[in-house]
């Protein structure tokens, strides 16, 4: 069976469109929110095959996507590495944060596949549950933003701790990105053994770092990541979505390393159809915004977009998460339209 996104990333002459959401899981699908009352915590239940794997597929049944993302976090590999997580209702993922370098000294991946095993179970069974059709997608976040958790302990901060670590000690934040590469890897090479057929990487905060430092602690991390993983499973695509890095996207233009860049919504369609997309495959990047409204300005964006770039190597996205406060409807508004449209003259 031909699997639309599979054939997209690897250049294969196709007929539509493909469609994922990331975040397409969670709060704003009622059938998700019945479902999270079946776990004390939010740990509990990414660690309960069971309802990872409902979770997973609950999108999947509503609205018949091009691919399924394992419901998992990226903050299981801090977790696994030892590190105290939590998450607050309402307040998101709390950690406590690693202070000096004998902090990162006390991390370990020893136990860390041990600790993992219920997610690389959950996703063999999403495996064997979904539609022939439909491609698997297993994920883990890039070392910079797993970084900026431990270091920060949690999201949305000024980001001076991580990024004053990385200035004034930059040999042991080498350190803890290298570890963290090295976890990534294993823990992505795991979730291919147990059936992902494409990977993403998500680097949620690189667009906070100036040039160099962006190149030093996102891109080449997630090259070496990209290349160990391939070196193990040759062909795998891997997706790279460095989140709010403007024009810096081009550092990432690397086809030997990426199928594909996903973008956020700041980066223009229009500009991306010049720079990313002879380059390598394009992901994104409807505003989520316009999911909360649905109707005309919905249809006009997504029209928009897909005649800037779906007349190349295109998966239709979001630029980040589906929000919360999303009427199911609108998804299904949006999966429709994208699925009527026929593919702009000229596609290859
Ligand atoms: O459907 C999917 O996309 C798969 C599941 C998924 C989750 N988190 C589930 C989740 C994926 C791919 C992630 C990735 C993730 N997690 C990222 C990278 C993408 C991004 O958003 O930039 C980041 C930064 C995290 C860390 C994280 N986890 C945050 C900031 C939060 C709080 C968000 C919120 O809305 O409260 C989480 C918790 C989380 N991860 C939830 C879900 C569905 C909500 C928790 C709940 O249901 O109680």
């Amino acid at each position: 069976m031909d699997k639309l996104l599979l054939d997209t990333l690897n250049g294969r002459k196709r007929q539509r469109i493909p469609i994922w959401l990331m975040r397409q899981a969670g709060r704003y699908l009622p059938e998700y929110r019945a479902l999270r009352t079946r776990a004390a915590s939010f740990l509990d239940f990414c660690y309960t095959p069971e309802l990872a794997v409902e979770a997973t597929l609950q999108p999947i049944r509503r609205y018949g996507l091009d691919a399924a993302i394992l419901f998992s976090d990226i903050l299981v590999i801090p977790d696994a590495l030892g590190q105290r997580v939590g998450f607050v209702e309402g307040e998101g993922p709390l950690l406590e944060p690693l202070r000096t370098s004998d902090d990162i000294e006390r991390l370990s991946s020893a136990r860390a596949a041990e600790h993992l095993a219920p997610v690389y179970r959950a996703l063999e069974l999403v495996r064997a549950a979904l539609p022939a059709e439909t491609a698997m997608i297993g994920f883990a976040g890039a070392p910079f933003t797993l970084a900026t958790y431990m270091i920060e302990g949690r999201g949305g901060t000024d980001h001076h701790a991580v990024k004053g670590w990385a200035y004034r000690e930059p040999e042991s934040f080498q350190c803890l990105i290298d570890l963290l590469v090295g976890a990534v890897v294993e823990h992505l090479c795991r979730q291919v053994e147990a059936g992902a057929e494409i990977v993403q990487l998500f680097d949620s905060w690189a667009g906070v770092l100036p040039e160099e430092q962006l190149f030093r602690w996102s891109v080449q991390p997630m090259i070496r990541i990209a290349e160990q993983v391939r070196g193990r499973h040759p062909g795998l695509p891997v997706i790279a979505f460095p989140r709010a890095v403007g024009p810096g996207i081009l550092m990432y233009r690397r086809p030997e390393a990426f199928a594909a860049l996903s973008l956020d919504t700041g980066l223009g369609a229009h500009w991306a159809s010049q720079h990313v997309l002879p380059h390598i495959a394009v992901q994104g990047n409807l505003d989520p915004v316009l999911l909360l409204y649905g109707g005309a300005p919905l249809e006009h964006e997504v029209n928009r977009i897909i005649d800037k770039l779906g007349t190349g190597r295109f998966v239709f996205n979001l630029g980040h998460g589906v929000l919360q406060q999303t009427p199911p409807e609108h998804v299904a508004q949006l999966v429709d339209l994208v699925r009527r449209r026929d593919l702009p003259s000229g596609q290859i």
